[in-house]
């Protein structure tokens, strides 16, 4: 009976401990988007919004938002919770303008050009005398090949670790993505809410925020992927 009564206490325990997140709501007023969005200790925001039916079953896109001191020179967010073989999002300020690279490290060093992940810029990304913020939809971030080549993905019901990273270093060429960027001063982990970042309204969000517009379009210059 006592074997019982503390395994279930240990249960119940495992469920505590599992059930923390450091994402919260957020409703995001340059896009009316609803977002699971976490801040970390830098200063650096990180957003989501998924579709209703995201799951680990299969591939789902996302909106994912991004806002950075402008003083920092990039910042960086690892989809799958370390630095090496899963998608990355590089993103920093150039000007007046944001600019966006996929990357993924192949060890230690420079990440390289990653093709796989796919980027549309929507409406709320621009730079401002404080901060840069990239909103963009983003095709292949939450889905790549495991070490047996099979394609994993992030379950869209559940908690997930992602990690960041960022540099005051500005990056060598700000106007590309392809630019080359030296190693972060920092680096960390959080743990986001996919199951609450989901919303039956994700495809309205996408087409109401989508850059069709040609002032949307004039105002930005992004990296090479997807715009
Ligand atoms: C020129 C670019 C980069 C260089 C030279 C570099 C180098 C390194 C090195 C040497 C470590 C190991 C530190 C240790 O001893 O623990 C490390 C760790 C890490 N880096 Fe980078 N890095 C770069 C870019 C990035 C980017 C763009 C991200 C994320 C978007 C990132 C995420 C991480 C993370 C999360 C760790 C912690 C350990 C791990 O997850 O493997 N790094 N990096
Ligand atoms: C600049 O952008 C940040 C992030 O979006 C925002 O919090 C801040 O209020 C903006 N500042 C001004 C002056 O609009
Ligand atoms: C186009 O985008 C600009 C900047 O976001 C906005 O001010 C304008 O209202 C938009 N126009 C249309 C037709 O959506």
């Amino acid at each position: 009976m006592k074997w019982t009564s503390s395994l279930a206490g240990l249960v119940s325990l495992f469920t505590l401990v599992t059930a923390q997140s450091d994402s919260e709501p957020f409703v995001d007023a340059d896009t009316g988007i609803t977002f699971q969005s976490s801040t970390n200790s830098e200063g650096v925001t990180y957003r989501l919004a998924l579709p209703a039916d995201a799951s680990a079953d299969k591939p789902y896109d996302v909106i994912l938002q991004v806002i950075a001191p402008v003083e920092l020179g990039w910042v960086g967010w690892a989809w799958g919770g370390v630095m090496t073989y899963n998608p990355l999002t590089v993103v920093w300020a150039n000007g007046k303008d944001v600019v966006y690279t996929s990357r993924q490290a192949l060890g230690y060093y420079t990440p390289v050009q990653y093709e796989d992940a796919k980027y549309t810029v929507l409406k709320g990304t621009g730079v401002n005398e404080t901060h840069f913020k990239f909103t963009a939809l983003c095709s292949g971030c939450v889905s790549w090949p495991d070490f047996d080549g099979n394609l994993a993905t992030l379950d869209g019901t559940s908690q997930v670790n992602f990690a960041y990273a960022y540099s005051t270093t500005p990056v060598e060429d700000p106007s590309t993505g392809e630019s080359g960027f030296s190693i972060h001063d920092s680096v960390g982990h959080w743990t986001h809410d996919l199951g609450a970042a989901r919303s039956d309204k994700f495809s309205s969000w996408v087409a109401a925020n989508s850059g069709t517009n040609s002032t949307l379009r004039r105002r930005l210059r992004v990296g090479r992927y997807g715009y």
